[in-house]
């Protein structure tokens, strides 16, 4: 799958955001190894703490689909933003847990242009390992 179909498929997933309080929809899509694509949107709560990124949400739910570290291949995030939509750090984060450095992030904006970023350009010198 190219990156402007798992862009179209972060952007269809908006519509399924729970974003009552900051009325900012995101959606993810995450492609896998097998050629699968796992959807993620915002699902946010009344203690806004306990709201869940796009890209958690895909990635969370890639993991209790059966999917494991290495299965991960790209990532697509779409919001309704003027400039590119990037990752929270948190996000950042929890994507270093999974995939590979190398892995391509796809960023957009409200004209469609893709941004191809690595996962390491958006989270240089990453925390991956206890044993440092
Ligand atoms: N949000 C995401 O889902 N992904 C991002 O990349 C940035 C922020 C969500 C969290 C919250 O529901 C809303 O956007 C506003 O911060």
């Amino acid at each position: 799958m190219n990156k402007e179909l798992l862009m179209q498929s972060a952007r269809q997933m908006k519509e399924r955001a729970y974003v009552p309080y900051s009325k900012f929809p995101v959606g993810a899509a995450i492609l896998l190894a097998d050629g699968s694509v796992i959807n993620g949107v915002n699902v946010e709560n009344v203690s806004l703490g306990a709201t869940n990124c796009a890209e958690r949400t895909a990635i969370f739910t890639a993991v209790a689909s059966g999917y494991k570290k290495g299965d991960f291949r790209a990532i697509a995030v779409a919001g309704d933003t003027k400039d590119f939509l990037p990752p929270c750090s948190i996000c950042r984060q929890v994507l270093a847990e999974f995939c590979l450095p190398d892995m391509p992030v796809y960023l957009t904006n409200d004209k469609n242009d893709i941004l191809e970023l690595t996962l390491k350009e958006l989270l240089p010198y990453a925390f991956t390992d206890l044993e440092m």
